[in-house]
């Protein structure tokens, strides 16, 4: 018997579980929980923006309201009906019966029709022309523009732009810009559209981001080049760049916001700037420090964006 796992994480998984599953393929969006569950259970293990296809006896998907957001449940939910193809679909639900059958029913009901979940909409920053961005549900802030991000955008643009940071303007060579976390690309598209000249490379630990991000790279016509990695892919990471953006997320009492530190460190040339937003700089600074010195608080739309430069 095939099993496909979905939506667990190491956590969730048992030897009950796998005794009842027989032949166990995990699959994870993010590549962080492929690594987390290689390492705890050493089971098969696909991180993929998709349900892998095969030739499954079975499909099984853990969600619930604080597990997953109502749209992605609903279209993880579609893709265990397709790769099911007719065979069992067990959803293993963590909250109330009726949210669990109002979920089971919008798939297999006998109304259910396959919907997309795609969305699109505008950004801008000043001086530049808006650019349309897709995306995904599992991407950060599907739907709308994240207030951070984009005040992340304009600081950077406003920073090269006033000569604080390199533009890739005239006879210079092109800015090599890493975008870590990027997301659906937000906040490297908007800066790459503006300033023109940008060699733009991406990185998000998420496998939908990274689909979302190839998608508007080719939409947009703005070449870049997206990574899937959950460390700054070290090796890639060659002191090549002269400017870092990030927006990380602060859960995991910035643990999350260190790996992006360290992968500044490793990225950016000396000289090099690194950008950083976040809602609280009070917070956010003393992390920043262990890594540069002379960080500066830069506020904008009720963020901080902290500025510091590679020596
Ligand atoms: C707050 S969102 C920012 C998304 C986008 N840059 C924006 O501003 O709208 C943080 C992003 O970091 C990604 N992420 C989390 N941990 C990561 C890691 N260790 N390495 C790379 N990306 C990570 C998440 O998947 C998410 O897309």
């Amino acid at each position: 018997m095939k099993t496909l796992l979905t939506g667990y994480r190491a956590a969730d998984i048992d030897r009950r579980l796998v005794a009842d599953c027989g032949e166990v393929t995990c699959h994870v969006l993010d590549i962080y929980h492929r690594h987390a569950i290689e390492k705890t259970h050493h089971l098969k293990t696909v991180c993929s923006p998709h349900l892998p296809e095969g030739d499954w006896d079975a499909v099984r998907f853990r969600t619930g309201p604080k597990l997953t957001s109502g749209e992605l449940a609903l279209d993880i939910l579609q893709e265990c009906k397709r790769v099911a193809a007719g065979k069992p679909v067990v959803v293993d639900f963590v909250g109330r019966e009726r949210d669990r059958n109002s979920l089971v029913e919008k798939v297999f009901g006998k109304n259910a029709r396959e919907r997309s979940f795609e969305a699109r909409y505008t950004a801008s920053v000043q001086g530049a022309a808006p650019i349309e961005l897709v995306s995904l549900p599992g991407c950060f802030c599907h739907r709308r523009t994240d207030e951070g991000g984009l005040a992340l955008a304009e600081v950077v643009v406003a920073s090269c732009r006033s000569g604080v940071a390199p533009s890739g303007g005239g006879q210079t060579a092109p800015v090599r810009f890493l975008d870590m976390g990027c997301g659906n690309g937000l906040v490297g598209f908007l800066v790459a559209g503006a300033l023109k000249h940008v060699e733009l490379v991406m990185v998000d630990s998420h496998s939908r981001a990274v689909e979302a991000a190839n998608i508007n790279s080719r939409n947009l016509g703005i070449p870049a080049e997206v990574i899937l990695a959950d460390e700054g892919t070290p090796s890639r990471m060659d002191a090549s760049f002269d400017i870092f953006a990030g927006n990380p997320p602060y859960y995991s009492e910035y643990r999350i916001a260190e790996v992006f530190c360290e992968t500044a460190k490793r990225a950016l040339k000396p000289g090099g700037h690194c950008f950083l937003v976040c809602k609280n700089a009070d917070g956010l600074r003393p992390v920043v420090e262990r890594y540069f010195s002379g960080v500066e608080t830069i506020p904008r739309r009720g963020y901080a964006v902290l500025h510091c430069v590679r020596s």
